[in-house]
């Protein structure tokens, strides 16, 4: 568990998986600028055989509702890899600041426990909320990838969004030294 002040981060459980599935499944929570992508229950029980540093997390606010997820992963890049995340909230918690915590607790584990020198973000550029979230978290924007990719009928460009590790100094939320 990643603890913060307003929500923490756990990881995916078996019991989480009706939810996860009708949220990804549903444009609403995935929001009109992520594609929209299908997840059936079996894609979904395979989630729970990923290795948990790969695992998506549930943002849960300190009664323990759900209120949304965000997922690390790594993209293909013709000189290795590189480390993205992704994130969506219920529309009823939006506006309330869990997603900029959540992004900065992830951003906090992610350079504490691995040994990588940049995150990044993609975001399409009307959504600004999003862009929001990444700049509070100490994300700067790199520039635009172009018709990136399909959906919905059309292609979309892009925002890319990155933090390194010498931006990030120091854990913003998470300690050093996490009990937990
Ligand atoms: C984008 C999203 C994750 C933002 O989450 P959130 O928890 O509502 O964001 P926060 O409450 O932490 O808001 C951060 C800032 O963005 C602002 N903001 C949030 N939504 C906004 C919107 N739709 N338009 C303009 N500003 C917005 C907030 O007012 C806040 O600004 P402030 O700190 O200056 O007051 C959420 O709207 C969502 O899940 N959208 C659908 C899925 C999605 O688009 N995911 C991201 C794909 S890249």
């Amino acid at each position: 568990m990643l603890e913060g002040k307003n929500v923490n981060l756990r990881l995916v459980e078996k019991e989480d998986l009706p939810p996860f599935v009708e949220w990804f499944n549903k444009p609403e929570v995935t929001g009109e600028y992520n594609p929209l992508h299908q997840m059936s229950k079996t894609d979904a029980e395979k989630i729970l055989e990923t290795p948990n540093e790969l695992k998506p997390f549930i943002i849960e606010k300190k009664d323990g509702s759900k209120v949304g997820f965000i997922a690390h992963f790594y993209v293909l890049h013709v000189a290795g890899r590189q480390l993205e995340i992704g994130y969506s909230l219920v529309p009823n918690e939006r506006g309330k600041g869990y997603c900029s915590e959540a992004v900065k607790i992830m951003v906090d584990y992610l350079f504490l426990s691995k040994d990588i020198g940049r995150i990044q973000a993609q975001t399409d550029p009307r959504n600004v909320g999003s862009q929001k979230v990444l700049e509070k978290a100490g994300f700067k924007k790199e520039g635009i990838l172009r018709k990136n990719f399909f959906t919905r009928g059309e292609w979309r460009d892009a925002y890319l969004y990155s933090t390194l590790r010498e931006e990030w100094k120091e854990p913003k939320i998470l300690t050093r030294t996490e009990k937990k």
